[in-house]
């Protein structure tokens, strides 16, 4: 617990003074302006992903399973409660409307800022820390070709066992696969 606590320490040195990275909105490419959106605790992961994109929560289990229960309160109605896929896509598979999703910068572009029709923006609901929570564990269920995990570095793909495909996803493929 102790690193935990550690992780969430808490500085309330605004986010946008630190961005060096440039995030854009995933439809229309404007500036993500930071100064909206639910404050929360500027942690390592916040203030590591502000700077180089990279989620610092991947594979990390604690920030999985937190990432996992706001999956399911504020995702899991439109992409389904295993990632399979609802009213909005399948989100552990590689296929992406938007192909930036498939690295770490792009995944939280559209979730912080929002895509078209009822993707809209998620930065009231969760704060940037528990945006990375969230992309953690969709990365954790992930179930399609290693090789396409774009958002690991070559060596984590080459090791990378993936996830178990959900039943409802795979009924779906195999329902497709029949007719087309
Ligand atoms: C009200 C329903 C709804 C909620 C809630 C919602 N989404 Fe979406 N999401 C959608 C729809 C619909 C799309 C397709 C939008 C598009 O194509 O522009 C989408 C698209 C996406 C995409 C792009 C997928 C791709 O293939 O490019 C990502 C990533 C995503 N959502 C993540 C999330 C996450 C993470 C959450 C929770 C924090 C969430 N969404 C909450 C409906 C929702």
């Amino acid at each position: 617990m102790l690193g935990l606590s550690m992780l969430t320490a808490v500085s309330m040195t605004p986010v946008t003074a630190e961005a060096q990275v440039q995030f854009r909105n995933a439809t229309t490419g404007v500036l993500i302006d930071f100064s909206f959106g639910k404050k929360g605790e500027e942690t390592e992961a916040v203030k590591h992903f502000m700077e180089t994109a990279e989620n610092k929560y991947n594979q990390d289990e604690e920030a999985i399973k937190v990432g996992e229960d706001l999956y399911m309160t504020a995702c899991s109605g439109c992409h389904g409660h295993h990632v399979e896929g609802k009213l909005g896509p399948a989100l552990g598979d590689a296929y992406w409307t938007y192909p930036a999703g498939r690295y770490d910068k792009g995944f939280f572009e559209i979730i912080y800022d929002g895509a078209r029709a009822m993707m809209g923006p998620q930065r009231n609901n969760l704060s940037i820390d528990e945006i990375l929570k969230v992309m953690a564990y969709v990365r954790s269920v992930y179930w399609d070709d290693p090789e396409k995990a774009l958002w690991l570095s070559e060596e984590e793909r080459a090791e990378l066992v993936p996830a178990e495909m959900p039943d409802d996803f795979r009924e779906a493929l195999d329902n497709f696969n029949k007719t087309h």
